[in-house]
């Protein structure tokens, strides 16, 4: 009996993941198996983890981003991650990602979860807003790392909240003051995404906040003593 309705139940899954806005289709590529990054990386992450990291990614971002259905969502219908052997530690570009396989050889410390944290970000690239590519590239940094540190995959050797010297400075810097932001009116980096759909104006903070950028960051800094 079961076995009858399994496959039905399946279908019946299926073509609600792909009505979804996305086909779970992840392909995962280890270009680097001859070097030892490529082989930790099948050693201490693999194939079958990665994939999973980046469904679960997937679904943790739609929903800091607020987007409920497939309307609110950029149409990617399958990401394809690669280990390559280069010395960048990932790069996200035309719904790939590539991820440096002396990166992962050299890493020192837990590098499975190290490599979650980079998948997250790198993830966040692929569904994330840009403007129209108006948007700033250190906010593009920054939103990327905000959705990192909401996942709890903080990596040691970031700044701390209130450092850095601009807001638009990128990654740990702008995350650690989106974050700021963000407590000050829930949902704020969602709304903010949405508004990137189409362009980027500075004006969205004051939309949003009710004050410009840079009075935020002055704030923002004054806050946390310097
Ligand atoms: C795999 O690596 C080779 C040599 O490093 C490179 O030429 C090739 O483009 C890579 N393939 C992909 C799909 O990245
Ligand atoms: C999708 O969600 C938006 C709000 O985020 C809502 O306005 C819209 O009606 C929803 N569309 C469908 C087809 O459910
Ligand atoms: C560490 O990185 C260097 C290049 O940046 C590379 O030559 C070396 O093979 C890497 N070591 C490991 C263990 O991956």
């Amino acid at each position: 009996m079961f076995h009858h309705i399994l496959p039905l139940l399946a279908m019946i899954f299926l073509a609600s993941t792909i009505q979804g806005g996305l086909a779970e289709d992840y392909n995962i590529i280890n270009n680097a198996t001859s070097t030892a990054g490529g082989a930790r990386f099948d050693r201490d992450i693999g194939p079958d983890y990665t994939r999973q990291t980046a469904s679960c990614a997937t679904e943790f971002i739609w929903r800091v981003f607020q987007q409920t259905n497939s309307t609110d969502r950029k149409n990617v219908q399958k990401v394809s991650i690669f280990i390559d052997i280069m010395d960048f530690v990932a790069y996200a570009d035309n719904n790939e990602i590539h991820v440096g396989n002396n990166y992962i050889g050299n890493y020192t410390g837990d590098v499975k979860t190290e490599i979650t944290g980079v998948l997250y970000h790198e993830m966040t690239h692929i569904w994330q807003w840009d403007g129209n590519g108006q948007t700033p590239g250190g906010l593009i940094e920054g939103i990327a790392d905000f959705v990192r540190l909401k996942a709890n995959y903080v990596p040691s050797h970031w700044v701390q909240p209130g450092q850095g010297d601009k807001w638009d400075q990128g990654y740990d810097i702008t995350a650690r003051f989106l974050d700021y932001c963000n407590s000050l009116s829930n949902g704020f980096v969602a709304e903010l995404n949405k508004k990137m759909r189409s362009g980027y104006s500075a004006q969205y903070f004051v939309d949003l906040l009710g004050k410009n950028v840079d009075q935020l960051w002055s704030e923002y800094k004054a806050k946390y003593g310097h």
